[in-house]
């Protein structure tokens, strides 16, 4: 679509879906406000209209397509995991947190699924704290060290094939819980009446489930068996 300084928030909000995210970066109000110009929002935020209109305009977390994860180097592809995904994760998890509580106490009354929702995503979005603080801070540093590129580490297990086991397990949950919520969500579909808040979550979650996907598998059929090569190689040496 045409991004003016005319357009509504509102109307942006509904037709670029990492809209939402960045209007909250900002805070823009886009919900209750939602009817105002991006100039008149911009104005009101303090925000310079011509950042929002560029970030707007470029894709969320742009990757090169034609990048072969396979055949990059390894240490390359963890730096890529950490900077794309990971720190994706950091910012959605406390947004998704807050979105899901706010939207389950206004709206769970009339929406008595939100009610069943709630412990699963707050469990997931959990779960997936201590995963990303695993792989940062005793997986991703060992692998680093192995590819030489990192200082070397103290491992805390005997092979790499240890911490990865438990890495898929946790992996295959966090599927299971995305099936879960896309079930218990009418996939991920807001009713007639949901307010922005309502919106922003679901959108939230299935951006959060894309990006996951894209994650898991650059982990798990990627990085994982790449990971347990480059440690049978360097135990052969
Ligand atoms: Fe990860
Ligand atoms: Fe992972």
């Amino acid at each position: 679509m045409d991004i003016s300084l005319r357009t509504t928030v509102g109307e942006l909000a509904a037709a670029i879906p990492h809209a939402t995210r960045i209007f909250e970066k900002h805070r823009i109000d886009y919900c209750c406000g939602g009817r105002r110009s991006l100039a008149e929002a911009c104005e009101r935020s303090g925000t310079d209209p011509s950042v929002i209109v560029a970030a707007l305009s470029t894709p969320p977390r742009a990757t090169d397509p034609s990048t072969d994860w396979r055949k990059a180097p390894v240490d390359v592809l963890v730096r890529h995991i950490l900077d794309v995904h990971h720190v994706y994760m950091w910012e959605e998890l406390p947004r998704l947190n807050a979105l899901m509580t706010k939207v389950a106490r206004v709206h769970g009354d009339r929406h008595p699924e939100l009610r069943q929702l709630e412990p699963v995503v707050l469990g997931l979005l959990d779960e997936l704290r201590t995963h990303l603080t695993k792989e940062e801070r005793i997986l991703f540093p060992y692998v680093l060290s192995l590819c030489g590129t990192a200082p070397g580490v103290d491992a805390c297990f005997a092979t790499a094939a240890g911490p990865i086991r438990v890495m898929d397990a946790e992996h295959e949950d966090a599927g299971e819980a995305l099936a879960v919520i896309r079930r218990l969500s009418g996939d991920l579909t807001p009713p007639d009446d949901a307010c922005g808040s309502y919106r922003a979550l679901y959108q939230g979650l299935a951006e959060m489930e894309q990006d996951l996907h894209l994650h898991i598998h650059l982990e798990t059929n990627v990085l994982f068996p790449r990971v347990l090569e480059l440690e049978a190689a360097s135990r052969a040496d």
